[in-house]
């Protein structure tokens, strides 16, 4: 082995791959700030779009001041593309069907062609989602704001306020978060000039993974497999002993409790009290949330393991009829608007991302 091979060369530790305007995540205080403003003042309060135009500004000219109506259009435009989502495509993971189809998309570095991104998960995942319950897809309504008209495609039905008000507050908590894995790779590909398409397929692809944006999915697998509170320390501390992960736990900055989880906690109480997803659900989620606490702490005690932001999106997704297997594709309606953001950062700064890698294999023989 090479004499390096248990430390980076000095210099390398915690290098700073990007500077960035766009958010910080600050892991000790459990505080996040979105372009100067606290995810506690925006989530509940702000509509998506309007979180569009917070994370756009100065990247992109042109940039209208209410976007409702350019993202209406958008959705609009990219329904087409819905007619290639034959049997074969269907049959996949609603996330890899929905990056297929955005792999049709144009490669392009305008806000037409972010615009379209943004619009894109938006549209084909309600299409997906009804394609795979054997229904037919329900085209936008250009006129709606952009969370109502995902809920309408999704359901065919007009979302009350509540609902709403969920799915915004959801895809504005979600939209950015420092340099995570999914952004990282979207700022890498966005570094190589490659296009905001190519960026954004980078980044639906790390999103992806259990460990990054697949979770909530499996946090609905744990609810339901511990079925009643009485079962809850039982049904984790075996989980544990096999070695097992609680999804909707740990994170790889904060060390104290994922503020998104609270700002996800208000609008999954407010769904509940208005008949979507049911009080005995949320208080059922409570007592699991509880338990996994309090046996974490004992399990990791050099660990602080707190609750994260996929705990509570998995209860608001489900109370908002979403499917568990199409959970990633609403984290990617989101987030595709802090990937967008970055790589137009990343392409104003104008350097290819390199990191320099620690070689730590055998040196080279000499010839005999
Ligand atoms: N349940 C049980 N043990 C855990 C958990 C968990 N949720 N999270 C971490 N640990 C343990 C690990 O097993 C490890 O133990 P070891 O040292 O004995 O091997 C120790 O804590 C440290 O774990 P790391 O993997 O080093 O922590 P890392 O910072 O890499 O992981 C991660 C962060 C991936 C989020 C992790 O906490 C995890 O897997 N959580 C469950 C999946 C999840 O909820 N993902 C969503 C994250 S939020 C997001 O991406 C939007």
């Amino acid at each position: 082995m090479n004499a390096h091979a248990s430390a980076p060369p000095e210099g390398l530790e915690g290098v700073v791959a990007a500077r960035t305007v766009l958010s910080e995540v600050d892991g000790q205080a459990g505080r996040l700030i979105i372009r100067g403003r606290s995810l506690d003042d925006l989530a509940g309060t702000t509509r998506f779009e309007d979180l569009v135009s917070l994370l756009f500004e100065g990247f992109f000219e042109d940039l209208p001041t209410d976007l409702t109506a350019a993202l209406g259009a958008a959705r609009a435009e990219v329904f087409a593309e819905v007619t290639h989502l034959d049997a074969d495509l269907a049959a996949h993971e609603p996330v890899e069907a929905v990056r297929a189809l955005m792999a049709r998309l144009a490669d392009g570095d305008d806000l037409a062609t972010a615009l379209r991104l943004i619009a894109a998960p938006a549209v084909f995942t309600p299409a997906v989602i009804r394609i795979q319950a054997g229904q037919r897809p329900v085209a936008p309504g250009p006129a709606l704001p952009h969370a109502a008209d995902i809920l309408r495609m999704l359901t065919g039905v007009a979302p009350g306020a509540a609902q709403i008000a969920g799915l915004d507050a959801y895809l504005v908590t979600v939209s950015d978060h420092g340099l995570n894995a999914s952004t990282f790779a979207a700022r890498v590909v966005a570094s190589t000039r490659a296009g905001l398409t190519s960026a954004v397929l980078a980044g639906i692809s790390a999103l992806k993974g259990p460990l990054h944006g697949g979770a909530p999915g499996p946090v609905i697998e744990m609810l339901d497999g511990i079925g009643s509170p009485d079962n809850a320390r039982a049904w984790i501390e075996a989980a544990l002993a096999r070695g097992e992960r609680l999804m909707g736990f740990g994170h790889r900055i904060y060390r104290v409790r994922d503020p998104r989880a609270d700002a996800l906690k208000g609008p999954v109480r407010a769904l509940a009290a208005s008949g979507g997803g049911g009080a005995g659900r949320v208080a059922f989620a409570e007592a699991v949330e509880a338990a996994a606490l309090d046996i974490l702490k004992t399990h990791k005690p050099d660990r602080p393991l707190d609750t994260n932001v996929e705990f509570y999106t998995a209860l608001l997704l489900e109370a908002l009829d979403f499917p568990p297997s199409a959970f990633t594709c609403v984290f990617a309606m989101g987030r595709v608007a802090g990937w967008l953001a970055h790589a137009r950062e990343q392409l104003a700064g104008g350097r290819l991302v390199r990191p320099q890698s620690v070689y730590v294999g055998p040196e080279p023989r000499k010839a005999a």
